[in-house]
């Protein structure tokens, strides 16, 4: 048997619709805030995750899916979808159009690490950038946005870790006071000691758990102590509108995220039920990405939900209506061969929706021929009501119509039949 892929994964129905439920609610939400969909394609060049997420990172150091093509190209399946998105921004002069661009998108990203709960080798990302705007309103409003979106799935009681970065200006002397700090504690680095040589920031998002001691040490240099006056002003900016739009954050002042673009404002949402290592929201600020990329200078930020993360503690509530929101509420059940061809057109009827009467998902059976069989069938599928379809009904008009909740059965005029089952 050809099994799938350590760390991919079949989603069957019915969970496909909790999927499909949490991505409608992220477009209707996104769009509300002026939104659009972006999307762009699976695989890119290597070059651009290289330069754009950083070659220190775990992500390009070592979990990217990396190979060369027939025509000799290296391609990446793309980790993240940030670097595409500034790709096509470039590529497209979107930035000679002179508006802020705002985006969103939705599909599987690939990343080579060690399958756990929570964590895959291709999971799903929904997220959104704007491109053009560099005010700490900008900031605001996408977190504003993303509390907006979690609010709606039901979510309470979560709150974004908020730090900022600065710029690269300001952040080698920060840099500098880590790798002084790191060194005289080396003994404890172990695995750390490539990131203490290439990048010491990257300690900082460290997953190794013997150096949870060191990073919670008070003496641990803090970027917020470095930021240039710029960079405060704008995280001092974007705390003051979180506070007054009731976001709720914290400042986190050791986070920095796994990945190179950033500058500024820094934020990642973590849900208990994830356990300390998921996190469920990464987001960030990345004024310089769209010009290292070749691009004109243009600001950028953005977030990315790990949409199955998402859905393993989406609220019960949430998750119930999702599941009742897909799949056949009725089955129509031809009784004999004769009888397939009305059987078919009263599944049309009902599913076009009649006099006013709402569209009816109808699970046409047409292998059941016989009531049992039929009823077996639905009640396998989950579906609630059975229409029978025979010779004596057709000529009657009046179709039986079975209840599989409260197992009653009446008979329905056909005209009726739509209004009836969609109550
Ligand atoms: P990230 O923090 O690398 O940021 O990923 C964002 C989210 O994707 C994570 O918080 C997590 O929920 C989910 N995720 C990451 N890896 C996995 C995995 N192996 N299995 C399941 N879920 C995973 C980014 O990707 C940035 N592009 C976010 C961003 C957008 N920053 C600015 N704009």
């Amino acid at each position: 048997m050809i099994t799938s892929q350590k760390g991919t994964r079949d989603l069957l129905p019915p969970e496909t619709r909790v999927f499909g439920g949490v991505e409608r609610t992220a477009r209707t939400v996104f769009a509300a805030y002026g939104y659009d969909e972006i999307v762009t394609p699976i695989f890119e060049a290597t070059e651009l995750f290289v330069r754009s997420v950083g070659e220190t990172t775990d992500i390009v150091h070592k979990e990217m899916y990396t190979f060369t093509d027939r025509g000799g190209r290296s391609v990446t399946l793309r980790p993240e979808n940030t670097a595409g998105v500034a790709r096509a921004f470039v590529e497209h002069g979107l930035a000679q159009k002179g508006t802020v661009e705002k985006l969103f998108y939705v599909g599987p990203q690939f990343r080579y690490e060690r399958p756990q709960k929570g964590r895959f080798r291709e999971f799903r990302q929904i997220g959104a950038e704007v491109l053009g705007a560099a005010d700490p309103a900008t900031d605001a409003e996408v977190l504003l946005m993303l509390f907006d979106f979690l609010g709606r799935l039901g979510f309470t009681g979560l709150e974004a870790a908020l730090n900022s970065v600065g710029t690269t200006e300001c952040r080698p002397p920060f840099i500098e006071a880590l790798r002084t700090f790191f060194s005289e504690r080396d003994e404890s680095l172990d695995d750390d000691r490539r990131r203490l040589r290439e990048n010491p920031l990257r300690i900082l998002d460290s997953k190794n758990p013997g150096l949870a001691q060191l990073l919670s040490d008070p003496g641990l240099p803090s970027m917020l102590d470095f930021l240039d006056d710029g960079s405060k002003r704008h995280h001092e900016e974007l705390v003051r509108l979180l506070e007054s739009f009731r976001i709720p954050h914290r400042i986190e002042p050791r986070l920095v995220r796994g990945l190179d673009y950033y500058t500024r404002t820094v934020f990642e949402v973590t849900s208990r039920e994830l356990g300390a290592q998921n996190t469920l929201v990464g987001g960030g600020r990345y004024d310089r990405l769209v010009s290292d990329l070749g691009g004109p200078k243009t600001p950028g930020i953005g977030f990315a939900i790990g949409e199955d993360r998402l859905v393993d503690v989406l609220p019960v509530a949430t998750r119930e209506a999702f599941l009742g929101q897909g799949g056949p509420q009725v089955a129509v059940v031809p009784l004999a061969p004769g009888d397939v061809a009305d059987a078919m057109e009263i599944a049309q009827e009902l599913r076009a929706g009649r006099d006013g009467a709402p569209p009816v998902r109808v699970d046409l059976d047409a292998t059941a021929r016989g009531p049992a069989r039929g009823i077996r069938n639905a009640e396998k599928k989950g579906i609630r009501f059975v229409v029978f379809v025979g010779e004596e009904e057709r000529a009657s008009g009046e179709f039986p119509v079975k209840d599989l909740r409260t197992r009653e059965q009446s008979r329905v005029l056909r005209r009726e039949l739509a209004a009836r089952l969609s109550a």
